[in-house]
């Protein structure tokens, strides 16, 4: 039974006139075999949440607590979270010219098993991962992320995701970007991830149209730093059909 418990969590970032508070109490619990989908507009700090609990260094925690299965995330490092369990998706993944997809890959199953994999059976699993994500097995040997499409960015981030297998995914904005056939495959990726036993789904999304392959257990719409409304994926039907004009009209944004 594992559980991401976040509880009145502020955070700020530095900026040039100084601390500028960007989440302002979220509370939110993800237990295994649930699938939590955050959308809201533009700024209203769903990449600092995601940021946040990953642990970028540009985010400080001004109050509140994040665990996960009672440990205490906040004072983990960035590789001990990732150890812990914790998957991040970035919304803008990062270019690391000079390595290869298959070396990234690599180190970072290391790094989470404490151990190298077996070479037989992890270059097997690559390909098949790869595969499911309809990207060619030559694609291991491209510098990650340097000249990848926006689809081919957000195929790698699901490919990485069935290799790590964590117990928690946060993907913040996976779909954008997609068409319709890459929204399908990512879609189908997510899918076969959270069928395991025991996971955990956080998907930060802009708009309805992934939850139309991954339906979520439950939606929270997220404004101004904090959730301003959860429920059932009937909300998500909801702001489709009104936007997100109503919670920003009494939210101090
Ligand atoms: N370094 C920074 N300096 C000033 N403002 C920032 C900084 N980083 C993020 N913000 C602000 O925090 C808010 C939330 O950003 P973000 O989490 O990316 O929102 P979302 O992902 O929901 O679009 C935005 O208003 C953004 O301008
Ligand atoms: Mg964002």
């Amino acid at each position: 039974m594992s559980v991401l418990e976040i509880k009145d969590l502020h955070v700020s970032v530095e900026t040039e006139d100084g601390p500028k508070e960007i989440l302002k109490g979220v509370t939110l619990t993800i237990a295994d075999g649930e699938t939590h989908a955050i959308m809201g507009p533009n700024g209203s700090g769903k990449s600092t949440l995601a940021y946040s609990v990953a642990g970028h260094p540009k985010y400080t925690v001004t109050g509140g607590s994040v665990t996960l299965d009672g440990e205490d995330v906040l004072q983990m490092s960035v590789d001990e979270r990732a150890r812990a369990g914790l998957f991040l998706a970035m919304q803008y993944p990062v270019e690391v010219p000079g390595v290869s997809v298959a070396n990234f890959l690599r180190t970072a199953k290391t790094a989470i098993d404490g151990e190298a994999p077996k070479l037989r059976t992890w270059v097997k699993d690559v390909n098949a991962a790869l595969g499911h994500l309809d990207l060619d097995p030559t694609f291991s040997q491209r510098s990650v992320n340097e000249g990848f499409s926006g689809g081919e960015k957000k195929r790698h981030e699901i490919a990485q995701l069935e290799l790590l297998n964590p117990k928690v995914a946060i993907l913040d904005e996976t779909d954008s970007g997609l068409d319709i056939d890459a929204l399908k495959i990512v879609s189908e990726g997510v899918n076969r991830f959270r069928g395991q036993e025991g996971k955990g789904v956080l998907l930060i999304t802009h708009y309805t149209r992934i939850l139309r392959y991954i339906q979520p257990d439950y939606v929270h719409v997220f404004v101004a730093g904090r959730v301003a409304e959860s429920g059932g994926a009937e909300l998500a039907e909801q702001l489709e059909a009104e936007g997100y004009e109503k919670y920003l009209a009494g939210a101090a944004v």
